[in-house]
């Protein structure tokens, strides 16, 4: 799956860059999603912030060289070999986020400690992006709180956005599952959807009213998911096990 979303993203990467200079580590995000990142990032200056999921460091680069203090999250222990000494203000936590997530945000509520961007970036399965929200959510911000959780335009990942009652948390003021739309590839038989950032900013101050959940490119969404592999492979799912034995 990972190498179908890399070869889909070094397509959309394959063009001049304006990043490379300053961002030389390369990321697992697409050209649109790369200058938002960057923008967000110098914009909001967080004090504390979390990635989850930071692989080859791509986008943990950019949050460590705007926020003061970083907790980069990640199962992959060779991450703080290779990272370790790059980054000064950067903490790497190795192992699960759904484990190691609830611990930080508990230290950082008792703590005083303003969090205030957080990247979601790590198990993709439909439940690994709901716990990950859950368990962000949990946190009070002090101040405000922007949440990206990258690749909203996954079918399966989307679904995990979207179990979430966001209503029933009086902190969170805004949320927007196209905040940047995804990429599709058309060919062969991969017909993958992957990459768009969702956004949810979270507030000090309660919400009074209802909250609109966006979708702002819903229809673009459904109608790229007709001709998908993941309409088919959510279609002929029970036939999974037989497909997999055959491959033996
Ligand atoms: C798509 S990559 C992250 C890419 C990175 N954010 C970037 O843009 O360059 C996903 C990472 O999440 C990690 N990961 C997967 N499941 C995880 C989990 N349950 N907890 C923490 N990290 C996880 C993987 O080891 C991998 O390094």
């Amino acid at each position: 799956m990972i190498i179908d979303k890399q070869s889909l993203i070094n397509a959309d990467t394959n063009s001049p860059s304006f990043t490379e200079d300053e961002f030389a580590i390369d990321w697992s995000m697409t050209r649109n999603e790369r200058y938002c990142f960057i923008q967000l990032l110098q914009k909001i200056k967080p004090k504390i912030a979390i990635e989850i999921g930071t692989f080859n460091g791509g986008s943990l680069q950019v949050i460590s060289k705007y926020a003061e203090k970083v907790y980069a999250i990640d199962t992959d222990a060779s991450v703080k070999e290779r990272l370790g000494s790059k980054f000064k203000n950067v903490e790497f936590l190795i192992g699960d986020s759904k484990t190691i997530a609830p611990q930080l945000i508990q230290t950082l509520q008792e703590n005083n400690d303003p969090l205030e961007f957080v990247l979601i970036d790590g198990d993709h399965s439909t439940n690994g992006v709901y716990q990950d929200i859950k368990n962000i959510l949990n946190y009070k911000p002090k101040t405000s709180l922007h949440i990206i959780l990258h690749d909203s335009f996954n079918p399966t990942c989307r679904k995990g956005m979207k179990l979430y009652d966001y209503n029933k948390n009086e902190n969170v003021h805004y949320v927007e599952l196209d905040f940047i739309t995804g990429i599709f590839s058309p060919e062969g038989l991969k017909r993958q959807m992957w990459g768009g950032f969702a956004m949810i900013l979270m507030l000090a101050e309660k919400r009074s009213t209802p909250l609109k959940i966006n979708e702002s490119q819903k229809k673009l969404h459904n109608l790229i998911y007709l001709q998908s592999f993941h309409l088919v492979n959510n279609l002929f799912w029970f036939l999974k096990p037989l497909f997999n034995f055959l491959k033996k």
